[in-house]
């Protein structure tokens, strides 16, 4: 219901540019934090058939469920909040790295919780792709509906994002990563990044 009627209704965008935003950015070694219901990873179609597939998230029934989901690809789960570092996941890193519906939920401005980009620092290396959505509130002004359901739901603390900007937003990513790129669509801001060499920060 969220992402068929909510999505491009309320936020102005449709869910397909979701799916093609993970289908341009996703690889066959990927870890997912704010998993939900896995409905965009399903959809999306990762690269490989066998690929090795992360999946993180604070709440023990979303990790189930979307494991369920997503059992042809034999993920592995882990139950972590992504507010503290996200260490001791086995393997190594990982070539893409999503945080997709989750910075809106966290509490606190985009300054705040820029913090998650240093704490998925272990699952990382030089390379890897960083990608994700959330809805920031730049766009809420657009659409009576926005200006009605964004208050609403940051009251009932189902989004806490009355203070997530565009502006904190590309800030955190450009002073972490290169190859940063943000795209607004109604109030949802997709984003992507590329974890830099050392010898790209000197630059
Ligand atoms: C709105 S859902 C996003 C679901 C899905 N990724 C999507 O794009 O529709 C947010 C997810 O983030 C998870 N989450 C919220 N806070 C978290 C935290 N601090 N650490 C890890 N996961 C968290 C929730 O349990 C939920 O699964």
């Amino acid at each position: 219901m969220i992402v068929n009627l909510v999505a491009p209704r309320v936020w102005g965008c449709d869910p397909d540019i979701l799916i093609d935003h993970y289908r341009d950015h996703v690889t066959s070694n990927h870890a997912d934090i704010g998993v939900g219901t896995g409905f965009f990873l399903d959809r999306c179609g990762l690269p490989s058939a066998t690929p090795r597939l992360a999946l993180i998230d604070l709440q023990p029934n979303c990790l189930e469920h979307t494991a369920r989901r997503l059992s042809r690809y034999r993920p592995s789960t882990y139950l972590r909040d992504v507010l503290s570092r996200v260490d001791e996941i086995p393997g190594g890193p990982f070539d893409s790295v999503a945080l997709p519906g989750i910075i809106h939920c966290l509490a606190g401005d985009l300054t705040f919780k820029s913090r998650v980009f240093d704490n998925i620092a272990p699952l990382t290396r030089p390379g890897t792709k960083l990608f994700g959505y959330t809805l920031v509130y730049d766009g809420v002004r657009q659409s009576a509906s926005r200006r009605l359901v964004h208050p609403l739901l940051n009251r009932l603390r189902v989004i806490d994002n009355a203070n997530d900007h565009l502006g904190d937003l590309r800030h955190a990513l450009s002073t972490r990563y290169i190859d940063c790129n943000i795209q607004l669509v109604g109030c949802m801001a997709l984003f992507s990044a590329v974890v830099p060499t050392a010898a790209s920060i000197r630059r």
